[in-house]
């Protein structure tokens, strides 16, 4: 459980985020999919980071420190169709750069709507990621919203459609905002892979 969770800065450039000198997780994937609901979620505060019914919400890199060990990082959305195409390239570009540059980066938690079917953009950045050796959990969220039968069919079309690209499938968990489903297994991850660190 987390103790304390505490807002440390927004920017956009990744030489303006905080000394890289503790593990850091990251939590991205389509505006709107329920990034910074989870963080919220993790942190047992609704405060902490904002979240809206409207896409696009989250438009900096936000920087929380936990529990004055690691940090937990809110982005914003990619493939937000809504905002004008060069608000969405300058987001896309400092976003990648986010990924490449932050050398405390420990993983990567990509969020994927479990009610929708595999969507090209979030395969897309999943190789990304995988083609520059970024680690990342497939974060499924909204898990409340489907019956468990329809939640499983949902996952393996979206396991069988990384198959395509991957010997091996990467971590996966599933998660609920709204009624905390998964908690326990993303800051178990956390804990587990924090010693790993090299300051
Ligand atoms: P951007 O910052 O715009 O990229 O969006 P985001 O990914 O941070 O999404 P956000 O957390 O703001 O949530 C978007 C909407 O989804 C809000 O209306 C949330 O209440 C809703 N939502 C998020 N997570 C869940 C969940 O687990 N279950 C349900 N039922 N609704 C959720
Ligand atoms: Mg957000």
């Amino acid at each position: 459980m987390i103790k304390e969770a505490e807002f440390v800065i927004s920017n956009t450039k990744v030489n303006d985020c905080p000394a890289p000198n503790l593990p850091e997780y990251a939590f991205i994937g389509r505006s709107n999919v329920g990034k910074s609901s989870l963080i919220n979620m993790l942190a047992n505060n609704k405060k902490l980071a904002k979240t809206s019914g409207t896409p696009g919400k989250t438009q900096l890199i936000n920087h929380f420190i936990i529990d004055k060990s690691w940090y937990l990082v809110d982005l914003p959305g990619y493939g937000y169709a809504k905002v004008s195409k060069t608000e969405r390239a300058r987001w896309e570009t400092f976003i990648r750069q986010y990924f490449l540059e932050r050398e405390n980066l420990m993983c990567a938690f990509v969020l994927l709507d479990c009610r929708h079917a595999p969507q090209k953009v979030d395969l897309d950045f999943m190789n990304w990621l995988g083609t520059k050796g970024i680690p990342f959990v497939m974060t499924f969220t909204k898990m409340d919203k489907l019956s468990s039968g329809q939640l499983s069919k949902n996952i393996q079309a979206y396991k069988k459609e990384m198959l395509k690209h991957w010997d091996t499938l990467p971590q996966i968990v599933i998660t609920s905002a709204e009624n905390g489903f998964g908690k326990k297994e993303i800051l178990d991850l956390v804990t587990q892979t924090n010693p790993l660190f090299k300051a």
